[in-house]
């Protein structure tokens, strides 16, 4: 984690000392937490890179808004962090516009036309998952440049040649290995070999301190920037995407790309205690699911029971099991199946969820459906929040799937090609790479979305913009800023102490609480086995990588960069 300040003019920042005094006089809230992340006057960018959350701060010191720092901050991602930032991938954005309008755009991927239900199962009905995961049977339909695209469409305020401008500037002087990146690299150089061969930029091994160039890439990002959309949903970078794909006996044809859509979506909006939270609707399931467990939790008085407490451990576990069992059964693309929204975050139904919760002893998860799960350890999708000198504030979740996505490298464009089809539910009860089980409602079919947990998300309090949060992790996200939120509500911590604390998980299935390895006390865990919750603290280092902002109550902002990763907070 590091923090960067840019240079802020003197006139800018007297009138952020005199704005401090006059809100304090007018706010009667106790004391918000001390801040220990970068604290910024104006605005700032927290995300998986330095160089993507200086690009992104850069834009908005140049007077662009928080959308055009998403454009810019997303393709430097693609450049910077190839291992979740992506054009081959897609993504979910929130935002909260400073007048209180909120919204959310829905870039993810789709099944290509040429797919169908059993497509990764073998003719005995067992999966193939190796199908699903690597290599170009594996991509889904990409959306990420349609998104930037509509987004800057919408709200943008500055061209798009400008902002891509330092992307390419950057991809074309290079990128600096990180310590944790050349780990990273190394772990997955063989799968990288398999399947692409040792041409591409990765196959040979890369130490920290290297500088990686991506030369086709700046030349793919040049031509976006001169055509437009169309150049890769029907021009010539989508006719090579398709042809590259096909080649290698994978499934998008140049028709699935011009058929691709964005598609703007009301956000899932909800209370809790005295916050209004804003996240991301179906396709993903991170609204609806979080909105469950934080209603399911609400009447209890969780600052009494103090953060990882074995109490407020079990209290959340038994929430996440029972939202997590509704979100596999009920969840999926809404443009396909009727989901019962209202019904899954109504109060007397998550009343009657919680009825059979007890405080003496775990609910098992087998009660409702068994099988022999397996989590594997990921944190391969990138979140970042942005918050503009305006006040309008985005969240944005983007990703591959799996680390380099399907691995497949698109050497003539270059960019990763997403594995998400692995994100459908293959086969009811089967797990997915998360160990997520799925039901019909993410049965795959041609076009349709698979069901994600990404979950970007905006929380107001009393009606003021307050944190702006998100995370990669696979399933283990809705739980993750779930926590977060709570860090810095109920347990009175700043916003980058909120992303550092140790985080915890359970999916209901497999039936396993799951505790990064340090930072929690070993007599709370005894006590929570003794209740009869199976531990698990060896699955996982981490849980997570949260890149948040909080506005403090003098209006000026707090980073949150995740010290798991080399997530870095810009601001000025
Ligand atoms: O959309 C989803 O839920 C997953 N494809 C996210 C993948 C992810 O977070 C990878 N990192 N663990």
């Amino acid at each position: 984690m590091k923090q960067v300040l840019l240079p802020v003019r003197a006139r800018q920042a007297a009138l952020f000392v005199l704005l401090p005094t006059f809100l304090l006089l007018t706010r009667c809230r106790q004391a918000a937490p001390t801040p220990t992340g970068l604290v910024a006057e104006r605005a700032m960018v927290v995300s998986a890179r330095e160089e993507a959350s200086r690009i992104g701060a850069e834009v908005l010191a140049r007077g662009g808004n928080a959308f055009d720092a998403m454009v810019a901050t997303e393709m430097a991602l693609a450049v910077a962090y190839p291992f979740a930032g992506n054009l081959g991938g897609g993504g979910f954005m929130v935002y909260r516009l400073n007048d209180g309008t909120v919204g959310s755009l829905d870039y993810r991927e789709k099944a290509p036309l040429a797919a169908h239900r059993d497509m990764y199962l073998d003719s005995l009905g067992n999966p193939l998952p190796d199908l699903s995961r690597k290599g170009a049977t594996a991509a889904g339909v990409p959306g990420t440049v349609a998104g930037i695209f509509a987004v800057h469409e919408k709200f943008g305020t500055l061209p798009m040649e400008e902002l891509l401008a330092p992307v390419i500037a950057l991809a074309e002087k290079g990128v600096r290995v990180t310590a944790k990146q050349a780990e990273r690299l190394g772990g997955v150089r063989n799968d990288l070999i398999t399947i692409n061969g040792d041409s591409i930029p990765f196959a040979a091994e890369s130490l920290e301190g290297d500088t990686l160039k991506y030369p086709a890439l700046a030349q793919t990002l040049k031509r976006l920037a001169a055509n437009g959309r169309d150049e890769f949903y029907g021009g010539h970078t989508g006719k090579v995407l398709a042809d590259f794909v096909q080649a290698r006996g994978g499934f998008i044809t140049l028709e699935d790309l011009k058929r691709y859509q964005a598609v703007w979506r009301d956000p899932v909006v909800f209370g809790y205690k005295d916050l209004k939270i804003i996240s991301m609707a179906p396709p993903s399931s991170g609204g609806v699911t979080m909105n469950q467990i934080l209603k399911m939790m609400e009447p209890y008085d969780l600052r009494e029971m103090g953060m990882h407490s074995a109490r407020a451990i079990q209290l959340f576990t038994e929430a996440a099991r029972r939202a997590y069992a509704d979100r596999n059964y009920y969840l999926g693309d809404p443009d396909f199946v009727e989901i019962p929204r209202e019904t899954l975050v109504d109060d007397e139904y998550l009343k009657q969820r919680m009825a059979d919760f007890s405080f003496e002893k775990a609910t098992p998860s087998n009660a409702v459906r068994e099988g022999s799960l397996q989590v594997y350890e990921s944190a391969e999708t990138t979140h970042y929040s942005i918050v503009d000198t305006q006040g309008n504030a985005v969240s944005v979740t983007t990703t591959l799937n799996g680390a380099y996505g399907s691995k497949l490298y698109c050497t003539p464009l270059g960019f990763f090609l997403n594995n998400e089809m692995d994100d459908f539910s293959l086969k009811a009860g089967v797990p997915n790479m998360f160990g997520l089980i799925g039901a019909e409602a993410n049965s795959i079919a041609p076009e349709k979305r698979m069901l994600s947990s990404m979950t970007p998300t905006i929380v107001e309090r009393d009606g003021d913009l307050w944190l702006v949060v998100g995370t990669p992790g696979g399933s283990t996200i809705i739980t993750a800023v779930t926590q977060t939120i709570l860090n810095v509500h109920e347990f009175d911590l700043s916003m980058q102490q909120a992303v550092d604390a140790p985080r915890f998980h359970h999916q209901w299935l497999p039936d396993m609480l799951v505790f990064e390895p340090e930072g929690f006390s070993p007599a709370m865990k005894d006590s929570l086995r003794l209740l009869g919750y199976p531990i698990n603290e060896g699955l996982t280092p981490i849980i997570g990588k949260v890149d948040a902002i909080r506005v403090l109550p003098d209006g000026r902002l707090e980073g949150g960069a995740d010290h798991r990763g080399d997530d870095t907070a810009v601001g000025f």
